[in-house]
């Protein structure tokens, strides 16, 4: 598995395993759901797999709220079942990361259990900090006391000026690679260092999941000599193990500074994800994208869809525009994290009932709720779920994967064409012009034109079509590749 650079060009599918497969039937996704569907990953042609968190936890939070990081939570499996996901996953040549949730444990963990308070954020007066899902970010002990939970409230921010903090993560990063994992996705990976005096924002605006705005409990300076660290315990291992970035930063600038070149591997670009439909809005995101990390040596990465965000489909208005965005995104330079369920063109489900809802970013407004882009994975004309955690609309059937595979016209098998296409080329990114609402450029001999108004385009493009989004001479869709 030692292929040099592997994550430089790679296509990373996120598994959010609560929702992916279900191996037991109680109507939760599991590790033995997933490990059953690692065929169809391969068939699929991804490079690696990135499973959301599965380790202990009472899922406040869906497991970004930790009690064991070295335990899976029994609703997902045992231990075991995650060595075997990992060996199966290598023995078909596909990689697997997973998460580490390093700003914050869950209040069931034993530190704070135990009352460890050194390790956490307390203090004897809150500040005016907001949790991003709502409300204040401190919460009261019995004895007056108050801590930090950026998140929410069983959710403790962690004390990274603490050496036992520290080596407690050494320890935990060891322990999953020695099991055999690739790398993580490091979560709230720009949150872990806060200034000392915990200085007031002095404006009651909240600051959103993937934001930009400037705010001193994020992107602080010292975040980096935490990564630094790590890389050199991702680096002590054999093949090569990689560090994945959770960071919403400012500027693209800012980003760049968590992929230099003795820190992380990759970042999440959420500039790409909330661009709107919009030619000269893409360029311009890509075009600086490609730029800043280019600046640091590293590749840029492209992601569209998550489990924190509304579906591309739902976003861009229409499923004929996410097929062209993901083929806009898969021909561009560098790595793409593709979320499950994308492949099947599933939107954002709008109309879950009041009392199925579950994310607790609900607090925040009803409407930022991500439950919605979690609903489990249709895989079935009968959906293949029994009594699945959210309800899955009867409506899915048609876009099961079991409806979906072997018909040519289906999303499914444009990602298949799309995922083996990607394959036979490479090199930098060239602009052309082009008229106003679409976008050309050049990798090679490969020509990528998308068409983003309302009205057909001749392009001109000479050359064997390799691939379409929609079927040519259709009013406004395009995304030729040839
Ligand atoms: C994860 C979220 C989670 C939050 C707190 C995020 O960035 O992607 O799903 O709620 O971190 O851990």
């Amino acid at each position: 598995m030692a292929e040099r650079d592997w994550w430089r060009d790679a296509v990373i599918y996120q598994v959010y395993v609560r929702s992916f497969a279900d191996g037991n039937g109680d109507g939760i996704g599991d590790l033995i759901g997933a490990r059953e569907r690692l065929p169809y990953l391969k068939d699929l042609g991804v490079d690696a797999v990135w499973l959301t968190p599965f380790f202990a936890s009472p899922m406040a939070d869906f497991g970004y709220d930790v009690a064991d990081y070295r335990d899976v939570d029994p609703i997902f499996g045992q231990l075991s079942d995650a060595k075997a996901l990992i060996d199966e996953a290598h023995g078909l040549g596909l990689r697997v990361i997973v998460d580490v949730v390093p700003n914050h444990t869950s209040d069931q963990h034993p530190w704070f259990l135990e009352n460890k308070r050194d390790r956490y954020i307390f203090r004897d007066e809150p500040n005016d900090w907001e949790s991003i899902f709502g409300g204040s970010a401190w919460t009261q002990v019995e004895d007056g006391q108050w801590y930090l939970h950026l998140f929410a409230k069983e959710q403790p921010d962690l004390n990274w000026e603490h050496p036992a903090v520290r080596e407690e993560f050494d320890a935990i990063l060891r322990f999953w690679l020695d099991l055999g994992v690739d790398g993580f996705r490091i979560d709230v990976a720009h949150g872990m260092v806060k200034p000392r005096d915990l200085p007031d924002i002095g404006h009651p605006d909240q600051v959103r999941m993937i934001g930009t705005e400037v705010v001193p409990y994020f992107d602080q300076d010292g975040v980096h000599d935490i990564h630094r660290h790590w890389r050199k315990i991702l680096d002590s291992y054999p093949g090569e193990r990689i560090g994945v970035a959770e960071a919403w930063a400012p500027t693209p600038e800012r980003l760049a500074r968590y992929v230099r070149p003795d820190e992380l591997h990759q970042a999440f670009n959420f500039h790409f994800l909330s661009a709107p439909w919009d030619a000269a809005k893409l360029k311009s995101v890509i075009t600086e994208s490609l730029a800043t990390a280019e600046s640091v040596g590293a590749p840029s990465t492209w992601v569209l869809s998550n489990h924190d965000v509304r579906r591309h489909v739902t976003r861009y208005g229409s499923l004929d525009r996410a097929r062209a965005a993901t083929l806009l995104m898969l021909a561009l330079p560098g790595s793409a994290y593709l979320y499950n369920g994308e492949e099947l063109g599933l939107p954002e489900v709008l109309d879950l009932p009041e009392e199925v809802k579950q994310d607790p970013q609900r607090l925040r407004d009803p409407d930022s709720g991500r439950d919605g882009c979690r609903v489990p994975l249709p895989w079935t004309r009968d959906l293949g779920w029994r009594d699945p955690w959210l309800p899955i609309p009867a409506s899915w059937d048609g876009l099961s994967v079991e409806a979906q595979i072997g018909d040519e016209t289906s999303t499914l098998e444009l990602y298949r064409r799309a995922l083996k296409i990607r394959r036979t080329f490479d090199g930098p990114l060239e602009w052309h012009d082009s008229p106003e609402g679409t976008l050309v450029f050049r990798r090679g001999d490969l020509v990528c034109t998308v068409n983003l108004t309302d009205r057909p385009i001749d392009f001109g493009v000479d050359g064997e079509l390799l691939i379409s989004s929609g079927p040519l001479g259709a009013a406004w869709w395009s995304g030729k590749v040839a």
